[in-house]
């Protein structure tokens, strides 16, 4: 059994695109609609009952798209909502909380990991729980980082005031640096991290200044490829491959701005995003 229909991605803003980037780049045969709430993001900073609302809207205009599964690439409402949309909606849903504790929990050999996320995706300890459930030896660190989603929305990536956010956002899990470079940990040694996750799919955008901030004893984590690995696992299991010879197609809608939109889109991927369209929401919709 094959299905040519796409795949619906969503997330609040630019930061899914960081999966989406790995779906195509895993499974370049697949069609795919990616759908960003850029307008009302961030999310992280809102009331669970406000992501959950704002979720179930985009799951809607997806299946009302008429994609054959859906790939929630947003911490947070995978975090607040997942029970709720796998409920909503007949077709398989993927969340990426699972697959990015799974690689967090395999990659560190000191069962230590730091979780960076949004204040919604700490508070709601989905990934505490998801690390202790694939190995209950690894203590878990979470540490909510509030400023990063609105500095990549932005399409601030780098500079120094971006270097400050990231240091001051990391410092509880990694300590202070001294004058020359070496760690002051104010942590006892025994919370030493050796992998940050990134619980947030807008942090792979900071990943260059995140990864010179921690240094390199620290195994860097994030969602993205364990995603599109387990959705090839979904679309196999459930005979929704699309069929060889189908050529692929993708479209990218967003409730904010569209040049912005398309500008952070072409930085990322390196190449023209010709088909972005603009798409209201819920009560404007
Ligand atoms: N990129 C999303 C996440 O993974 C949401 C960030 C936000 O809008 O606060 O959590």
């Amino acid at each position: 059994m094959t299905d040519p229909r796409p795949i619906g991605v969503f997330d609040s803003g630019v930061g899914g695109l960081t999966v989406l980037r790995e779906v195509i780049r895993r499974l370049p045969g697949e069609s795919t609609i990616y759908l960003g709430d850029n307008a009302r993001a961030p999310y992280g900073t809102r009331t669970d009952d406000e992501v959950r609302a704002f979720a179930i809207e985009s799951l809607d205009a997806l299946v009302a798209r008429d994609v054959k599964a859906v790939v929630v690439a947003c911490n947070t409402s995978t975090a607040v909502a997942l029970g709720d949309l796998r409920r909503r909606a007949d077709l398989p849903i993927l969340g990426v909380i699972r697959p990015g504790a799974t690689s967090a929990a395999l990659a560190s050999r000191n069962r230590r990991v730091g979780v960076i996320g949004t204040p919604a995706t700490i508070r709601s300890h989905a990934y505490f729980s998801a690390i202790k459930d694939e190995n209950p030896a690894v203590e878990v660190y979470e540490h909510a980082t509030p400023a990063f989603v609105p500095m990549v929305e932005a399409g601030d990536l780098s500079g120094p005031r971006v270097e400050d956010a990231v240091r001051d956002g990391l410092a509880p899990l990694l300590g202070e640096r001294d004058a020359s470079g070496e760690f002051i940990f104010p942590l006892p040694p025994s919370a030493k991290i050796d992998t940050l996750l990134l619980g947030c799919t807008h942090y792979p955008l900071l990943r260059p200044v995140i990864e010179a901030v921690a240094g390199n004893e620290i195994a860097i984590v994030d969602s993205a490829s364990a995603t599109a690995s387990a959705l090839a696992e979904l679309l196999s299991i459930n005979g929704l491959e699309s069929p060889a010879g189908v050529p692929a197609g993708h479209v990218q809608l967003t409730t904010g701005d569209v040049t912005g939109f398309r500008r952070i889109a072409e930085r990322m991927f390196g190449e023209a995003f010709p088909d972005v369209a603009g798409v209201e929401l819920g009560a404007a919709a």
